[in-house]
């Protein structure tokens, strides 16, 4: 006695193999489509499978690669059954089916079955090379072969949308997925066909999906929705049509929204920043007027009371604290109008040098080492050098504040290291900056060019790369950051040589 499983959408084929091939002594179920055949799979263990090709819910080609792929049944045959055996071509090799039988009328096929049956079962090892004859006589009808072509025209069409596409039963299962679904799952077709649909959402999105088709089946309306739900690394926006009422089955149409929210976001971005500089702008104009008069008290008061030497001491440290001020605000007004201030040809490393001896003071206090770098010859841009020094002071600060940061959480002492390194690439110029800090958590490595996205609670604003993000866009170049392999981040600004 053997164990037969035979998939057919036609039951009167199936009552006529399964009366057959009992009374020729052996354990018999079926099951009327390709999902049918996937659960009765899963607990079933056939040692032979007769598998129609043409089928709803999965056809016989899917099923067959998808049962190739599990390991339990390495050791079932199938055997194709098959009323368009002529019209469809195919290696049995691709398949891995051991027979072809031609469906024909049901008297003249139970020699075929009986005969394919025993010589299958035939001890002698089963290796899927090449081309397997067709038993039987093969009826070729027109019909049969228009209505293939007309299935192949439209999977093609399918295959080639930009949109990923799935067909779902009722209970959610996939019965068919198109290339561009697959990519975005990052699962062949195999893998997608007979699982759950709502699997490939994360738990939360999965409710309102759920929610969505409820509503669907209710109203039997399609489902449109802007809404962005997350697969994979993909943003994608669910389409949902039902296409056949009574079986409740659904087409599911993908959009990969992931470039234009990307876009979006960045508008929105330099919306904010723009709104940042605005208000930075006015801020310090604000400042900058009673700043003027207060200067110019002051000097009236030193010339009035030279007489008193300690006033005029103080007078002139108060002086250098609103000078300080002025500077300040000064840089503030520069940074928030990108672009306003003048360019002119300014040499890389000497900025680089600049920014450095600014902080060395705090690099020496704090242990941490600095590297530079250089490309052999000096480097010529053209672009404003306060707004560059801008960049590599919130780089630096930046970098010496992880280390800072990670080296209390563990000794006290820090050890850390920043590499600045400079290169020319074609006609790029460029600038790496590296940290030994802790490096950035992969969820925050989109945010950080973000305004206002800081890890540091009160004590940053957050506007410090996004700052720097509008100097290097300005000046036409790119910025990015990823983690260094072993320890810290690496943050790569490539730039322009020419304008
Ligand atoms: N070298 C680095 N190593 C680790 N994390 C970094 C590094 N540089 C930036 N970050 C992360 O990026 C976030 C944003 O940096 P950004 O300079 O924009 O703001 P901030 O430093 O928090 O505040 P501020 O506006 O005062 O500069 C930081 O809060 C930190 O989480
Ligand atoms: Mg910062």
């Amino acid at each position: 006695m053997h164990k037969v499983l035979a998939v057919d959408n036609d039951l009167l084929f199936l009552d006529f193999i399964r009366d057959l091939l009992e009374e020729n002594g052996h354990l018999v179920e079926t099951a009327q489509d390709g999902i049918s055949a996937l659960n009765a799979l899963e607990t079933f263990t056939p040692d032979i499978i007769f598998l129609d090709l043409i089928m709803p819910n999965i056809d016989g080609k899917k099923l067959c690669k998808i049962i190739r792929r599990m390991e339990h049944l390495n050791n079932t045959r199938i055997i194709i059954l098959s009323a368009a055996a002529k019209e469809e071509s195919f290696e049995a090799s691709e398949l891995g089916v051991e027979s072809i039988i031609a469906k024909g009328p049901l008297e003249h096929m139970t020699e075929d079955i009986l005969s394919v049956l025993e010589q299958t079962l035939r001890p002698a090892p089963f290796s899927p090379s090449g081309h397997v004859a067709v038993t039987g006589d093969i009826h070729q009808r027109r019909i049969t072969s228009e209505l293939l072509s007309t299935k192949k025209h439209f999977e093609q069409i399918l295959e080639r949308m930009t949109e990923g596409i799935l067909e779902i039963t009722s209970d959610r299962r996939i019965v068919y997925a198109n290339r561009i679904a697959g990519a975005l799952v990052g699962l062949p077709e195999e893998d997608l066909l007979g699982i759950d649909f709502l699997n490939l959402f994360s738990l939360k999105d999965r409710l309102r999906i759920q929610e969505r088709l409820k509503e669907n089946f209710q109203e039997g309306e399609g489902s449109y929705s802007e809404e962005t739900l997350a697969l994979k690394e993909y943003l994608v926006t669910v389409d949902l049509l039902e296409i056949h009422q009574d079986e409740r089955k659904h087409i599911i149409i993908l959009n990969n929204v992931t470039e234009r929210k990307k876009l979006e976001k960045s508008i929105i971005q330099s919306e904010r920043l723009a709104a940042t500089g605005q208000l930075a702008a006015s801020i310090a104009h604000q400042i900058n007027s009673p700043l003027q008069g207060i200067t110019a008290l002051l000097t009236v008061m030193k010339e009035n009371r030279k007489d008193d030497p300690d006033l005029t001491e103080n007078i002139r440290l108060l002086e250098g604290a609103f000078k300080s001020i002025r500077n300040t605000v000064r840089r503030l007004l520069n940074v928030s109008r990108p672009g306003q201030e003048g360019k002119r040809p300014v040499n890389i490393h000497e900025i680089i040098k600049d920014i450095v001896a600014l902080v060395s003071t705090h690099l020496r206090q704090t242990g941490i080492k600095i590297h530079l770098n250089f490309y052999k010859e000096s480097i010529y841009l053209t672009a404003s050098p306060q707004q560059l020094e801008h960049v590599f002071l919130n780089l630096i600060n930046n970098a010496i504040e992880a280390i800072t940061v990670e080296d209390r959480r563990s000794t006290n002492l820090c050890t850390g290291e920043i590499t600045i390194s400079t290169e020319l690439k074609k006609d790029l110029l460029v600038i790496e900056i590296s940290d030994s800090g802790p490096g950035i958590p992969e969820d925050a490595l989109n945010h950080v060019f973000d305004a206002f996205y800081t890890s540091k609670g009160d004590l940053g604003m957050g506007v410090g790369l996004s700052v720097c993000r509008a100097i290097i866009v300005e000046q036409k170049g790119t910025i990015e950051v990823r983690n260094t392999a072993g320890s810290g981040s690496t943050f790569r600004i490539s730039l322009p040589l020419k304008l």
